[in-house]
């Protein structure tokens, strides 16, 4: 197991990133030219229509596939200048839930979880974490199931409590909410967003939910392999529209610089965002139906 002093968050720097893919005569440019900034402890839903490069742009940060330009840095390492044989051990630093699971069929759901130790025998610590995890994902007493065994939204749950077990300082998750029920997805939520208070995990999450956007800290859409927008908290967005107007408790509070009585759509749309998060109450903690308060860290420490 990494031990108690996993990482804290990972920044993410990406830089001009390209990455084609070549079916046939013609070439698609499945990420085209994309400049992301994560922050350290931030947690950033990647949003946007099928097929506009979110796995591929996952893919790319957690190092499973080469880009054909840019770069990606990961806390201080520069991924893109990696040699083959240092890979396997960046990635032990990074959490990946696949949007297919890609579970080990012949492995039980406790081994799945287990096997990022592999091909080390687990200790009975790392036996106990794995077994908290499954439960922390409701899956408590289904531990000896094998995939096969398991419905969709439980073998993303052990796909989620694997990328968890190594404490990753950076947890990549592809639709990991996607299979799941609205409550059991809210859970798996507060989990991710549990972990990332107490251990400062940074989240990048692709999502299709607009709910589960409106708990990060911002969404960045993606739109044919282009980051297209950012929406929410995002004070930079707020300082290039025209004014910005500022909702507290339903109430107009004050009025922000490059004040002009035109009103244009983005405008709009930043008062009606504001309002949103002014409803959810959110503030980079636990969502709305967090589990009892308990310091996840320290119960990972004690199992
Ligand atoms: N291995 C591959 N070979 C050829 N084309 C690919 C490959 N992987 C992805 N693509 C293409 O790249 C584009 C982006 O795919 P990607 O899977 O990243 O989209 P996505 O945004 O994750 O979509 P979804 O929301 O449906 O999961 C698509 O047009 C897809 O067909
Ligand atoms: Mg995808």
């Amino acid at each position: 197991m990494s031990g108690p002093g996993a990482d804290e968050g990972l920044s993410v720097q990406v830089t001009g990133l390209v990455k084609t893919y070549s079916p046939g005569a013609q070439v698609l440019r499945a990420v085209d030219g994309v400049d992301l900034d994560v922050a350290a402890g931030e947690f950033v839903a990647l949003t946007g229509p099928s097929g506009s490069g979110k796995s591929t742009l996952l893919h790319l940060i957690g190092a499973l596939d080469r880009p054909d330009a840019g770069t990606i840095t990961v806390g201080s390492i520069n991924v893109t200048a990696l040699q083959r044989r240092r890979l396997p051990d960046y990635r032990r630093r990074v959490g990946f839930v696949f949007q297919r699971y890609h579970l080990l069929p012949a492995l039980t759901a406790l081994d799945n979880v287990l096997a990022p130790a592999l091909p080390r025998r687990p200790g009975r610590e790392q036996q106990a974490l794995a077994r908290e995890l499954l439960g922390q994902v409701g899956l408590g007493g289904r531990e000896d199931a094998l995939p096969s065994r398991l419905s969709g939204g439980q073998q993303q749950r052990v796909a989620i409590a694997r990328a968890l077990f190594q404490r990753p300082g950076l947890l990549l998750a592809d639709e990991p909410t996607g299979n799941l029920d609205q409550h059991t997805g809210q859970q798996v939520l507060s989990l991710l967003t549990q972990l990332r208070s107490e251990r400062g995990t940074t989240i990048l999450l692709v999502t299709h939910d607009q709910s589960v956007a409106e708990q990060a800290d911002r969404a960045v859409q993606l739109v044919d392999g282009k980051v297209q927008e950012r929406l929410a908290h995002d004070q930079n967005v707020a300082e290039q529209a025209d004014r910005a107007v500022q909702l507290v408790d339903g109430r107009v509070q004050e009025r922000l610089a490059h004040d002009s009585p035109s009103t244009s759509p983005d405008t709009d749309n930043f008062e009606r965002v504001n309002d949103a998060d002014g409803a959810a109450g959110w503030s980079g903690g636990a969502g709305p139906e967090a589990p009892a308060p308990g310091p996840l860290a320290s119960r990972w420490r004690s199992s």
